[in-house]
């Protein structure tokens, strides 16, 4: 008896001892991968905001249509280098958790609610053959009801106009704030006008943006049963193209052209 009991127990802890073996390797070597998979999805994401996306293409290949380059946000200034950091490797949000390479927001200016904002980040350009600003790609992010949405809204030359809006990780409740990701719903985007005058209007308002509503093009319809969620995405807006954000980054560009 005493020697079957001891037996059941050996037996229930070599079980034990090789499953926990094979989920640790299995999670040990499938790291990389998963590195890999987040890295490609949030590069679709690029590709889809700037529309160029191809399913039947190699992302890196379509990839390399799009120039990275480091943001001084307090300036406005385009740098090709930074700290010797490699660009494809720079990871923006890493760098909030460093208060040398970020600074905190005050309280009354956060109205994204992010924190901290890296001094530099990284955007990307493209251009059309003669070598012309076509679209920036720029990323974004905010808090909507359960957590910060990350995302990237392109814009064209006249950087006013949205080309397109994606969101590569949030925290919202499937058809309610993570419709978000609906394509219907971001297809809208495409148009609307950022600023009116120096002022960033565009939002996201509760209910249907009317037919005829002279402001429709600032305009950009709730997110049903999702008004907290629609609230965040207008702020994100508001905020990142604030002086706190890319306005600096327009200023520099329309000198340079
Ligand atoms: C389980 C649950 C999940 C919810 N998820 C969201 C959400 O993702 N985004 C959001 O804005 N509101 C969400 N809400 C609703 C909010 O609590 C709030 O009622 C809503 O934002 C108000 O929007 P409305 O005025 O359009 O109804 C959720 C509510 C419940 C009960």
């Amino acid at each position: 008896m005493n020697e079957s009991i001891t037996k059941t127990i050996g037996v229930a802890f070599a079980v034990c001892l090789i499953c926990s073996l094979v989920v640790a390797t299995s999670a040990v070597s499938l790291r990389d991968l998963q590195k890999e998979n987040k890295l490609n999805d949030k590069r679709i994401k690029i590709l889809q905001v700037a529309d160029i996306y191809n399913p039947d293409q190699s992302i890196s290949e379509q990839f390399s249509q799009l120039e990275s380059k480091f943001l001084d946000f307090n300036t406005g200034m385009i740098m090709s280098e930074f700290n010797n950091y490699n660009i494809d490797e720079y990871d923006q949000i890493l760098v909030t958790k460093d208060p040398n390479l970020s600074s905190k927001i005050p309280q009354s200016e956060d109205i994204a609610i992010i924190k901290n904002r890296e001094n530099v980040g990284k955007i990307y350009f493209l251009r059309d053959k003669m070598g012309k600003i076509d679209k920036l790609i720029l990323p974004i992010r905010g808090y909507g009801l359960w957590g910060t949405l990350y995302g990237y809204i392109s814009i064209e030359d006249d950087f006013n106009t949205v080309s397109g809006i994606e969101f590569y990780e949030h925290k919202e409740t499937p058809g309610l704030g993570a419709e978000v990701d609906n394509p219907k719903w971001k297809s809208q985007w495409k148009g609307k006008k950022i600023y009116q005058g120096n002022q960033v209007t565009l939002e996201v308002i509760k209910g249907k943006v009317e037919k005829g509503d002279k402001e429709a093009v600032y305009k950009v319809d709730g997110l049903s049963g999702a008004t907290i969620t629609s609230r965040g995405v207008t702020n994100m807006v508001a905020y990142w193209f604030s002086e706190s954000g890319y306005s600096n980054l327009f200023k520099e560009l329309d000198y340079e052209s």
